[in-house]
């Protein structure tokens, strides 16, 4: 397994293709176009502050992680934007390698704290916690549909 920084378009594309398949799968059932999935990792990549890797084996992109390093007044965080393992390849430890390793050249950059959000009841919190990581409690997060159609 070789694990290496997100530095080109390319990567992002391949990114991308894991990314509607994953998604488009068991728990989450998504409905992601290939066009709509280009169209968010490219944002997350071209952003300010975008870093991320991914992890490879036999040379074909297996899991890879994407957020964003941001100033914060304490510091710099890193927001975690998306995560991907293979279908094929979970439940096996790949997840928290990655995770672990994001976290290690995180600190190495002077990085404090990772922060991400993702959904309860479908196995995403569990696995964040078991790497450690724990709902805020003075933090929530808050939405609003604003359209009629979206029961806003
Ligand atoms: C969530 C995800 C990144 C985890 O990666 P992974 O390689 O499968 O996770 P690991 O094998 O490192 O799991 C470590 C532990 O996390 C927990 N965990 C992982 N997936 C879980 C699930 N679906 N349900 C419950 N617990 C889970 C378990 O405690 C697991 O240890 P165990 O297998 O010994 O029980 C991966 O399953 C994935 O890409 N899912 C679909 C996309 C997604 O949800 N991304 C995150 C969105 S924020």
């Amino acid at each position: 397994m070789e694990i290496a920084d997100i530095v080109d378009l390319e990567t992002v594309r391949a990114c991308a293709r894991l990314f509607t398949d994953v998604n488009n799968a068991p728990p989450w059932n998504d409905g992601w176009t290939e066009d709509r999935s280009v169209r968010r990792l490219t944002d997350i990549f071209s952003s300010p502050g975008s870093w991320g890797i991914a992890a490879s084996s036999a040379q074909r992109l297996v899991a890879f992680l994407i957020g964003n390093i941001e100033a914060f007044y304490d510091g710099d965080h890193f927001c975690l934007r998306e995560m991907v393992v293979a279908t094929e390849a979970q439940r096996r430890g790949l997840g928290s390698r990655l995770l672990a390793e994001a976290e290690r050249r995180l600190r190495a950059q002077g990085v404090s704290e990772v922060y991400l959000l993702t959904s309860r009841g479908n196995g995403t919190a569990e696995f964040y916690e078991k790497n450690g990581y724990a709902g805020w409690t003075t933090m929530t997060m808050m939405g609003k549909a604003i359209r009629a159609d979206r029961g806003g």
